[in-house]
């Protein structure tokens, strides 16, 4: 398939929603636990490998930080579940992911990503009944399926799929690997479907 992603480069970061760029582009956003994989997935979608920061230190992205392709915009999420933050800073962090979901006109759709180890966690289940509830698309990408052996990679993608009826009854979900690229079609083509989708 060919690469749309490839031309993919860094647009700019916001600390707050009035810092985000004027929203006449379709964009959709990677949502996940801190350290699930959200930014190491979108270097291999866009296969350039310094584009979004990865770190072994959970809470590394901080930011919204911005993306450009031909068709629109990604957007890089601030991770969610990081406990060694202060209290403060996760409500200063729920506040402002929870109002960019909300208030995001041109959001069309939301990839969240759960590390394969541990899928929905009861944050992911709250992100995605939630994200049901505002009628917004949900791509899952399961990732770090490397980890895995082929059995239990099976089980775990069962067993994702079979919450998602009683969590976001339109989600679609996959497994994904950054390290091995496993899965990298189909979620460039999924990411693409709700990125040109009209409203
Ligand atoms: P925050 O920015 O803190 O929210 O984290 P993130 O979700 O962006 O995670 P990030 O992409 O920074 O990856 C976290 C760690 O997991 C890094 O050490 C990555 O190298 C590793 N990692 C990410 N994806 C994969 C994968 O598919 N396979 C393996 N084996 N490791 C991965
Ligand atoms: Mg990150």
């Amino acid at each position: 398939m060919l690469n749309r992603f490839a031309c993919a480069r860094f647009l700019m970061s916001g600390a707050n929603l009035d810092d985000l760029p004027a929203g006449d582009r379709p964009e959709v956003a990677f949502a996940g636990r801190s350290n699930a994989g959200k930014s190491s997935a979108l270097n291999r979608l866009c296969a350039q490998k310094g584009l979004a920061r990865v770190s072994k230190t959970p809470g590394r992205t901080q930011l919204l930080n911005y993306f450009e392709i031909a068709e629109g915009w990604l957007v890089d999420l601030p991770g969610y579940g990081f406990a060694q933050v202060p209290r403060g800073v996760r409500d200063a962090w729920g506040e402002l992911v929870t109002g960019y979901i909300q208030s995001r006109e041109t959001l069309r759709g939301l990839v969240l990503v759960m590390d394969a180890r541990h899928p929905l966690t009861p944050f992911d289940r709250q992100m995605l009944a939630w994200v049901a509830a505002q009628h917004l698309s949900c791509h899952v990408l399961v990732t770090k399926a490397d980890k895995l052996r082929f059995g239990a990679m099976k089980k775990t993608l069962a067993e994702v799929k079979a919450a998602m009826p009683m969590l976001h009854a339109q989600a679609t979900v996959q497994m994904f690997s950054s390290e091995t690229s496993m899965g990298l079609d189909e979620a460039r083509a999924r990411i693409l479907e709700m990125v040109v989708k009209e409203d």
